[in-house]
């Protein structure tokens, strides 16, 4: 596997594919099961592999963890290595966004509600970056995980608004023995905190299970749900929705394909899990 830490660099290595199947996978580092579950599927479906770490500032709020973002570069390229990635792609902020830097994306209405209400420039930055390492690395397809599913749906948007001719794979979440959604920030949890951060995969099933038995009134199940979650002290709510798959606007009844969803911080972690479901 080859490091290379230079945008140039890795843009001269990707005008040597010719012809060839390139699947990539973007990544904060600090990888767990989840990631590499993504790199496996890479892995089997294309001749070669590239794997991106970049903690990318520009989809980090004011208040947010971009400073103490968990990292351990060491550990995440001998996991590579052993998957069997060609390259890992891993820029510096600097060279990423040169002096002077000025443009934006903003995709519309998929990114009004859920996360990108809460974290109003996050999705400006993550698309832009992705944007940025696709004509960098210039796969044929791409990886994403299905626990950032408006994420999965704000860049699915826009590679088909932009014909970025990159196919996008959403995979599913990786989950601990326990159910907790596997997430570089679980690193962040104290054990009582990690024992309350539980709550949100309790609450999603309890949601899950109400509409898989017929019941239609998703704002109901929301606030039953939602009392699962305070019964954990720990755990402060930002939101719990049921919304449609597609569109990503919040439903009233559960008459189609639904993404339920929450976010809450435990601690100094916030948190995000969904599930998909239909009536
Ligand atoms: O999902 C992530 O880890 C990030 O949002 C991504 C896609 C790597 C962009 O920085």
């Amino acid at each position: 596997m080859k490091i290379v830490d230079s945008v140039n660099e890795m843009m001269k290595i990707s005008q040597t594919y010719t012809g060839k199947k390139v699947g990539f996978v973007p990544t904060m580092g600090f990888l767990h099961e989840g990631h590499l579950s993504l790199v496996k599927q890479a892995c089997k479906d294309n001749e070669i592999v590239v794997v991106s770490i970049f903690v990318n500032p520009t989809q980090f709020g004011p208040n947010e963890d971009l400073d103490s973002y968990p990292q351990d570069l060491q550990k995440d390229s001998s996991l590579l290595k052993a998957e069997g990635v060609d390259y890992l792609f891993v820029p510096k902020a600097v060279d990423m966004y040169l002096k002077g830097f000025e443009t934006s994306i903003h995709i519309s209405h998929l990114t009004d509600h859920l996360c990108g209400y809460y974290r109003p420039a996050h999705f400006d930055g993550v698309v832009l970056i992705v944007n940025k390492l696709f004509n960098v690395v210039k796969p044929k397809k791409a990886y994403f995980g299905r626990k950032d599913a408006q994420q999965f749906r704000i860049l699915r948007r826009m590679v088909k608004d932009l014909n970025m001719g990159v196919e996008v794979v959403e995979m599913p979440i990786v989950r601990e023995k326990d159910g907790l959604a596997m997430s570089s920030r679980n690193v962040y949890l104290s054990a009582e905190e990690r024992k309350n951060a539980l709550a949100l995969h309790e609450a999603l099933t309890y949601a899950l299970n109400q509409i898989k038995s017929g019941r239609i009134d998703a704002h109901k199940i929301r606030l039953e749900a939602m009392n699962i979650m305070r019964k954990h002290p720990l755990i402060r709510i930002q939101y719990f929705e049921v919304v449609d798959e597609k569109t990503l606007q919040p439903v009233s009844t559960v008459d189609s394909k639904v993404i339920i969803a929450t976010a809450a911080f435990v601690g100094k972690a916030r948190l995000i899990d969904n599930e998909i479901t239909e009536p």
